[in-house]
């Protein structure tokens, strides 16, 4: 394909700038080797294989999916793949068992009739699954509720053929305060995983893979007694919410939705050509409201959203957009607003340098 100019792309246009990208991988590397964790990021976010291989080559250990899809996908850079998950039903546990059999595979689960799918697909597929029990550690989304499930489970892991145990995972989802107003939060969580890890190892299993981490909680995960590995999705990219908590600099906002102005007829706002089908309707954490602010005047805030317009409100500033003017847009949670997209265009010192597929979107073909 050839490259296309910036001014030239057809709105609404998925940017992605790589310099930035570039530096928020270098920066997560970097910690998770200060703090001795291995990184796993979770490619929910971008689901672009080529964007896991930079991860890859980045320095992570690995890669965290959320669907089956996205590991058939990722499979293709990626051998050592873990589905934060539960792998339930007999059409997810197919496709998880069609992955190249040098996949180093994975899965989280939380309850008995998961694991007995799982072992009986692993078993017919002559494979062996690692698992990690899931641990509710405050989101009460998915885990176990206690440490005594989280053995029972896990003795059944190790006396069930097809199958591993290889330690806990959890998600801090729940976390959603400031970077620095976590300190009770982290606290609490911490004290909570310890207490699973002794039991377990009292009981005499050992976890040696702990997994576990956010975008809003990365920067702290080092005050995680026990963790032993991180799995920022958000991160690679951030967005709004993201800056807004703290966990990232507005200038470390990698992913922005190129728009072009298309009326201003009425008073104090303008209208874009990015909706809720270019931005998503997102509730964000910033306090300003809306869907998501420009880059380059966070000021202005996207008030509202029709499918393909975005509203956006002029009160706040000085500047009076024309119609035909371009803008970018940085939406409120970014991994929502990427799966809108077929493709993303990468963006480095103003010029397009490329353009990836979203091939993770999606299920696949049956
Ligand atoms: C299980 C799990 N792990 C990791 C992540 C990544 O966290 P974040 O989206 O804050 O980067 C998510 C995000 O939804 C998740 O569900």
């Amino acid at each position: 394909m050839e490259r296309p100019s910036l001014e030239s792309l057809e709105t609404p246009a998925a940017l992605v700038d790589m310099t930035r990208v570039e530096a928020n991988l270098r920066r997560v590397e970097a910690y998770a080797r200060q703090h001795g964790l291995k990184w796993r990021p979770h490619t929910k976010t971008h689901k672009v294989p080529e964007l896991a291989a930079l991860q890859l080559r980045a320095g992570a250990s690995g890669i965290t999916v959320a669907t089956p899809h996205e590991a058939q996908v990722m499979a293709s850079v990626a051998e050592d793949v873990f589905l934060a998950y539960p792998p339930v039903g007999a059409a997810r546990l197919e496709r998880l068992m069609r992955l190249p059999a040098h996949v180093r595979l994975s899965v989280g689960l939380d309850s008995r009739e998961a694991l007995e799918g799982l072992s009986a697909a692993a078993r017919r597929a002559g494979r062996t699954v690692g698992v990690l029990v899931e641990l509710d550690l405050g989101m009460h989304r998915v885990g176990v509720q206690g440490p005594s499930e989280a053995v029972d489970l896990a003795r059944q892991l190790e006396a069930t053929d097809g199958v591993e145990y290889r330690g806990i995972t959890f998600y801090p989802g729940h976390v959603r305060s400031p970077v620095g107003s976590q300190d009770t939060v982290l606290k609490e969580l911490s004290a909570r995983l310890e207490e699973f890890i002794d039991v377990l190892s009292g009981a005499g299993l050992r976890s040696p893979v702990v997994s576990g981490g956010s975008t809003p909680t990365l920067w702290r995960s080092h005050e995680v007694v026990g963790l032993t590995e991180i799995r920022p999705g958000i991160n690679i990219f951030n967005d709004r919410n993201t800056a807004s908590l703290g966990a990232c600099a507005w200038e470390e906002c990698a992913y922005s939705v190129l728009a072009t102005v298309v009326s201003t007829a009425v008073s104090g706002q303008a209208v874009i050509d990015a909706g809720s089908k270019a931005l998503a309707k997102e509730e964000g954490l910033a306090p300003g409201g809306g869907y998501g602010v420009l880059l380059e005047r966070p000021e202005v805030v996207v008030r509202g959203l029709s499918e393909e317009h975005g509203l956006l409100e002029l009160a706040g500033t000085s500047w009076r957009p024309r119609v035909g003017e371009r803008v970018r847009v940085v939406p409120n949670h970014v991994c929502a607003s990427v799966n809108l997209h077929e493709r993303l265009w990468a963006v480095r010192g103003g010029a397009v340098e490329g353009a990836w597929a979203v091939t993770g979107r999606g299920w696949g073909a049956p």
